[in-house]
């Protein structure tokens, strides 16, 4: 059975995405806009993680609380999936970090993976795969399937931007994974950037145009 597509649609997150789209956003209003729209969507993405009770003593007496019951660990990839890292970590510190450094060749568009360093408790843990754009979906699926290569079980991918080429691609290459989205976008241009999009996220987010 297909996983779920979930549209994160929240009037404080399609304001902040309008003004992220925006050609004239300067690289520190998209840095911000960009922290901002994760740290909101992390809410979304995470709503359902499994919890279990715990025991604590607060200044007063004994309660009851609940703490995540797995560790929650994050794998942007590289490089445009650190701009969303920042707002995610800002909501969950002490999440675990791998990172997953994958490139796109500029005349086939297939992706090939330069780097890979996961946390030992990625096979535990609840996985946050995250991108800020899912274009043509190859290099998502690909780091998905070295995720799942390394013994991750429970994987989400999270982004910001998506196509229906690029869900069609991920969703047929990982049915069990469920994909979370501010966004559906119209197409794919030639060159494999997504319309209308926002452009290069990883050139706006780190200054690089
Ligand atoms: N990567 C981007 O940064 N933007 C796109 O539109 C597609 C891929």
């Amino acid at each position: 059975m297909a996983a779920a597509l979930t549209v994160i649609d929240h009037p404080l997150i399609g304001a902040l995405l309008t003004r992220l789209r925006t050609e004239d956003a300067g690289q520190g209003a998209f840095r911000r806009h960009l922290h901002e729209i994760s740290r909101l969507m992390a809410f979304e993405v995470t709503r359902d993680l499994a919890t279990r009770e715990v025991a604590i003593r607060t200044p007063l007496a004994e309660a009851r609380g609940t703490e995540l019951l797995r560790p929650l660990v994050l794998v942007p990839i590289l490089r445009a999936g650190l701009g969303m890292l920042t707002g995610i970590t800002d909501v969950v510190s002490d999440a675990l970090v791998g990172h997953i450094g994958m490139a796109r060749d500029p005349d086939t568009h297939r992706p090939f993976s330069y780097y890979c360093n996961l946390p030992a408790r990625v096979r535990e843990a609840d996985v946050l795969l995250i991108d800020p754009m899912l274009a043509t979906g190859h290099s998502a699926a690909e780091a998905a399937a070295k995720l799942k290569a390394e013994g991750a079980e429970r994987l989400r991918f999270v982004n910001l931007v998506s196509c229906p080429e690029g869900i069609a691609h991920f969703t047929s290459a990982h049915p069990d994974i469920p994909v979370f989205t501010a966004a559906i976008d119209e197409r794919l241009d030639d060159r494999a950037y997504i319309v209308p999009g926002l452009g290069d996220a990883g050139d706006r987010y780190f200054g690089t145009i």
